[in-house]
């Protein structure tokens, strides 16, 4: 059976750390309650470089680890909530940065699922011979979205790309998935509204501006842990494989105290559960594909283990994947 494997991955920050201490000169924080409530001491935070820049030093990485050449691509799909345009797409200005002059270049948006939803996407087409193989990323620059002046968001999240090169395979690959949306709980989290202002429409500027991040963080905390839980289990159920079987858990990374209760609800170790927030923060569509990288360089995943990929996010939404690697 055709099964979409991933053959390589990668990642791309920007340089600049901003730690919880650095946060408190700002805003009424401190490091002891963003360490306490969420497990981040520190985020990357853009000094210049927008989120494009982050998603093609990602797919420069993953291709170059992949060996293969820029005109071999077929598919690059990236997920964002933060691109640098409208149009152009960043699968456009992935493609035109790196010469993969054959491929097929659009976005997704599913805020922190974005990556599994774009995974997803790959998966479907390769599954059904359509393409052989695909660049997917997650790349966000949320710094530019973010109140500032809003210590309950700011403080939260952090900028970052990742993402992996996948290709048709007869051995390993996606075992089986759940993707979900509930868009009657959309308005727990946004970010980037923009009002219908034009020449002809006299109540143009008369509105509430609702740009920046807004959440509702115990909401979004219930929702998370119901739904990676639940897709956890069904996943597994899918594919008739045991939560025992399973080498690591790679779960969006908003915060420590959310997968530790995951964990505890599936009755897991949690020691199964990959966490890097403590150096990065919430990367939203990012997170899962950069915390993955940390852990394939690592060397701490083998070929033929199982592993789940799972992110939650605004929408709302959720993505859980069942993966031979
Ligand atoms: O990627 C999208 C998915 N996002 C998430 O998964 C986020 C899910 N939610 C969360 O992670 C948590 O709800 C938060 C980390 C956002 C907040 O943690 P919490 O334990 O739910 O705190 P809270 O909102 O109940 O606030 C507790 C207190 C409040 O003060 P009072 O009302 O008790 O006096 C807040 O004003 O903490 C205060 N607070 C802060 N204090 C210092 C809120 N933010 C801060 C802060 N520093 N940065």
């Amino acid at each position: 059976m055709i099964r979409t494997r991933i053959m390589a991955t990668g990642a791309c920050v920007p340089e600049q750390i901003i730690t919880n201490d650095d946060l408190s000169k700002i805003v009424d924080t401190s490091d002891e309650w963003i360490s306490q409530r969420t497990g981040i001491r520190e985020r990357r935070i853009s000094a210049g470089e927008n989120t494009s820049a982050l998603a093609i030093g990602t797919a420069k990485q993953v291709i170059e680890r992949a060996e293969i050449s820029p005109e071999d691509v077929d598919l690059i799909i990236v997920a964002s909530v933060t691109p640098d345009y409208g149009t152009p797409s960043l699968a456009c200005m992935v493609q035109k940065e790196l010469g993969m002059v054959n491929a097929v270049a659009f976005d997704v948006v599913a805020a922190c699922s974005g990556f599994m939803f774009a995974l997803s996407i790959a998966d479907k087409y390769i599954k059904t011979g359509v393409y052989r193989n695909a660049v997917v990323i997650g790349a966000e620059t949320l710094s530019k979205i973010v109140n500032w002046e809003d210590r309950t968001t700011c403080v939260l999240f952090g900028d970052g790309a990742g993402g992996a090169y996948v290709e048709a395979s007869e051995e390993g690959g996606i075992i089986a998935e759940e993707l979900g949306s509930k868009g009657e709980l959309c308005d727990i989290l946004t970010e980037g509204h923009t009002a219908c202002d034009n020449a002809f429409n006299d109540e143009s500027g008369d509105h509430d501006p609702k740009y920046y991040i807004y959440m509702d963080g115990r909401a979004v905390f219930k929702f998370a842990i119901k739904k990676v839980v639940e897709s956890t289990r069904n996943v597994l159920a899918k594919a008739d494989v045991d939560m025992e079987d399973i080498a690591y858990v790679i779960p969006h990374q908003a915060n420590a105290r959310i997968i530790d209760v995951v964990a505890h609800k599936l009755k897991m170790d949690d020691s199964k559960f990959y966490k890097n927030m403590e150096h990065y923060g919430n990367t939203s569509s990012a997170s899962v594909p950069m915390a993955l990288n940390e852990l394939n360089e690592k060397g701490l995943i083998q070929r033929g283990d199982k592993i789940i990929l799972t992110g939650f996010g605004g929408g709302m939404t959720w993505g859980t994947m069942l993966v031979e690697w």
